[in-house]
């Protein structure tokens, strides 16, 4: 089925930012939509970026020009399509925001074409069809870089945790893993503005309450949270994103206070698994140290998610090397750190194969896209031990809800209510 028409804006996104919003239409009339999150916790093995309105002048004059009247209905050729015109390794010609938002709006279009939903047509792509919800990764305090919202870098060494999440593995629904979640996270508001007072009681870039303590201070809370919700602390597992490199300094990473070497962090690491009902740990040393990581997935990764974000970068050959270390047993699968649907299709197909889960994720910077949450639906589960998951932020805030309630509406069509 052709492509008829290709037409961009700027929109913005939750930080005030523009980021580009692409349209594509089939033969037919079938219409889909598309926009780009950005990060501000970036890793430098990510795709780059051109400024927005440039990104969007080359969709409609370029990418129109090339795509409409030839066929729509298949991401590796509109793909390719994108990359000969682009001709350049890291897409800078054209702009990874604009390859992405194309070929997820060419995707959306493709999918209503053939009278499918988002994560049927994904499925395909995934070799999937027994359609299953994820774990949700309920964000509920912020450190590190998050924890002040806006586009600038307040602090250059982050402190603390950039994330601190709960998850309900043994939740029976969807629906049941989000209440839950929401129940603490309603706890947590009213003890960290008890504890901060009304002045620092603030909600930070992915909705997670702001938090000054260090990073048992933060596992701390978060429990004190859970339990004030009335729930047990060994039902609800913790998940961490380290975000470990902001914490480099020279010497080894500033935590809580002290340096630490690449082993004493690992040594860290495995006391808070004692000491916490620890379920995962992302980037939890720096990107460029693959010793580390690798230390950590042999001491912990039968028990916790060594989840790899800066260190992977969705891309399909830092995740063959990091692999081959044995330094993950998991990663963040987001499209634009890849920089185009179709790259971040091969890195989730590589991990899937390689018994490596996908969390499908938001990223700081969001508008109410809600791709990711079909892409998880998407995926299947392969992994003995661990579910695939979505990291998607706090159940409160417009963009991060629209990620949960596209989930809790799959969900309700699934179950066929
Ligand atoms: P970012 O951070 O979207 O600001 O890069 C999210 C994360 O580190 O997972
Ligand atoms: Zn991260």
């Amino acid at each position: 089925m052709n492509i008829t028409s290709v037409k961009a804006r700027t929109i913005l996104d939750s930080r005030a930012s523009w980021t580009v919003e692409a349209d594509v239409t089939l033969e037919g009339g079938f219409f889909g939509r598309a926009s780009v999150p950005y990060g501000k916790s970036r890793g430098k093995y990510e795709a780059k970026y051109l400024p927005a309105a440039d990104a969007v002048t080359n969709i409609n004059t370029k990418i129109r020009k090339a795509l409409v009247g030839s066929d729509g209905s298949d991401v590796e050729s509109i793909h390719n399509r994108l990359v000969a015109l682009d001709q350049t390794p890291d897409k800078h010609n054209l702009g990874a925001n604009a390859f992405l938002s194309v070929e997820v709006a060419a995707a959306k279009a493709a999918a209503a074409a053939e009278g499918l939903e988002l994560y049927e047509y994904l499925g395909g792509y995934l070799g999937n069809k027994k359609y299953e919800l994820p774990v949700p990764l309920v964000d509920l305090l912020m450190g590190g870089l998050h924890r002040v919202q806006g586009e600038d870098r307040m602090e250059k060494v982050a402190d603390n945790f950039q994330n601190t999440q709960i998850t309900f593995e043994k939740a029976k629904s969807f629906r049941e893993a989000t209440t839950l979640g929401r129940d603490v996270y309603l706890a947590l508001s009213k003890i960290t503005l008890s504890r901060f007072g009304p002045d620092r009681h603030k909600t930070g870039e992915d909705g997670g309450f702001a938090c000054f303590e260090g990073c048992r201070g933060l596992l701390d809370t978060a429990e004190e949270a859970i339990e004030a919700a009335g729930l047990n602390l060994k039902d609800v597992g913790i998940v961490v994103d380290a975000a470990a490199s902001h914490w480099k300094v020279h010497g080894g990473y500033t935590v809580d206070g002290k340096i630490l070497t690449t082993g004493e962090l690992v040594d860290f690491y495995v006391e808070l698994t004692n000491d916490y009902f620890m379920k995962g740990f992302e980037d939890p040393f720096d990107q460029d140290d693959v010793e580390g990581s690798a230390e950590l997935t042999r001491k912990i990764g039968d028990k916790a998610l060594i989840i790899g974000d800066d260190l992977t970068a969705t891309n399909v050959g830092r995740l063959t090397m990091l692999k081959e270390k044995g330094a993950l047993n998991s990663l963040l699968i987001k499209l634009n750190q890849a920089g185009s649907l179709w790259d971040g299709i091969l890195t989730t197909r590589f991990a899937l194969k390689n018994g490596i889960v996908p969390i499908p994720s938001h990223r700081s910077g969001e508008t109410d896209e809600t791709f990711a949450s079909d892409l998880a639906v998407a995926c299947p589960n392969i992994h003995p031990t661990f579910r695939v998951h979505q990291k998607i932020g706090a159940p409160a805030k417009g963009e991060r809800v629209a990620k949960y309630n596209r989930l809790l509406r799959i969900e309700e069509k699934l179950l066929g209510q």
